[in-house]
């Protein structure tokens, strides 16, 4: 690594006025997101930017959940710059910033050998499912089982189900997302059981999270979403273990890339009551 190019690089903070530059950013890596995308994340957490001659050549993001957990991702570097250290500065200084924390993260193949470098260590994998939403068939629900419009006096159980699914305080992510969504809740005999959210992401729409009590549960919601949103482009992350992959490629939404949870830290533990079906957001977990 030559130390007059390390030398060259600046580290502030990621500013409103960053977002078209880190949407360069994410474009060059053929990442879908928007500067509307990048415009919420900024909104939830903070960011770094690395400059080179005055110009934006990396970016990371953090989030904090509750006391104990935070999530970092949009770790770019310019494919120019790759490979002198950068990417390393970049994580050094969002975990200096994030320390205490049990940070998660949801690795690309690239960026694997960076966080095992420093420690993370692999929890399990995020497969991303994407396509035009194919007309689908209708799930059966269980007697007493229903998938309604989310209302005002839903917000308090859908924090705790998200907090159960999770084990992370979720409440600012799910207020944030919230007014750019469309929910729908999974209701037991009037109880509410799930929550899936539909927003306008990246080339489409995504269906993040899918909150949910089981897989059945979890297809119901999908489901929903899928059955409004035909012809139009859509994209899921679920996590492999979710039992959800073959059934979502069955139904013509194949994977079409995987990622790497990993965690510096003790990973947190979820409750009983609910499962993560889909992430919010490769970055935000
Ligand atoms: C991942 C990425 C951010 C890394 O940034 P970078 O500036 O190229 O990385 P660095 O030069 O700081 O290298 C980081 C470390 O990983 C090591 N490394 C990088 N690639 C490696 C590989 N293939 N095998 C082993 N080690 C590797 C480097 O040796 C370095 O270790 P060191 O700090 O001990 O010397 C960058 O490659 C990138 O933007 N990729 C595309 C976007 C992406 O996938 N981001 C990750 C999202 S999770």
């Amino acid at each position: 690594m030559a130390l007059q190019e390390v030398e060259q690089i600046v580290l502030r903070d990621m500013t409103g006025e960053d977002i078209h530059a880190a949407a360069e950013l994410s474009f060059e890596q053929q990442w879908p997101h928007r500067e509307e995308d990048w415009t919420l994340f900024l909104s939830l957490g903070e960011g770094i930017v690395a400059e080179m001659d005055g110009k934006v050549v990396g970016t990371i993001m953090g989030w904090r959940f509750g006391e104990n957990f935070a999530t970092l991702g949009m770790v770019i570097v310019t494919n120019a710059v790759q490979g002198r250290g950068v990417g390393r500065q970049l994580m050094d200084a969002m975990l200096k910033r994030l320390e205490g924390r049990t940070v998660l993260l949801n690795a690309t193949a690239e960026g694997l050998p960076l966080y095992r470098k420093l420690g993370f260590v692999e929890l399990g994998t995020v497969c991303q499912h994407q396509a035009s939403a194919p007309v689908v068939p209708l799930v059966e629900l269980r007697p007493g089982e229903r998938v309604r419009p989310m209302g005002a006096a839903d917000g308090e159980a859908l924090e705790e189900l998200y907090a159960q699914a999770t084990g992370m305080d979720r409440k600012a992510l799910l207020d944030a997302l919230l007014p750019d969504s469309s929910a729908v809740v999974l209701c037991r005999e009037h109880e509410q059981t799930g929550f899936a959210l539909l927003r306008r992401f990246g080339r489409g729409w995504a269906i993040a999270p899918v909150i949910a009590p089981d897989l059945g549960g979890a297809k119901a919601l999908i489901t929903h979403w899928l059955g409004t949103q035909t012809g139009s482009f859509c994209r899921i992350d679920i996590a492999e273990e979710s039992g959800l992959g073959n059934w979502l490629a069955d139904l013509g939404l194949p994977e079409v890339g995987r990622v790497t949870r990993m965690a510096l830290g003790p990973a947190p533990v979820p409750g009983d009551a609910a499962a993560t079906f889909a992430l919010a957001a490769q970055a935000l977990g």
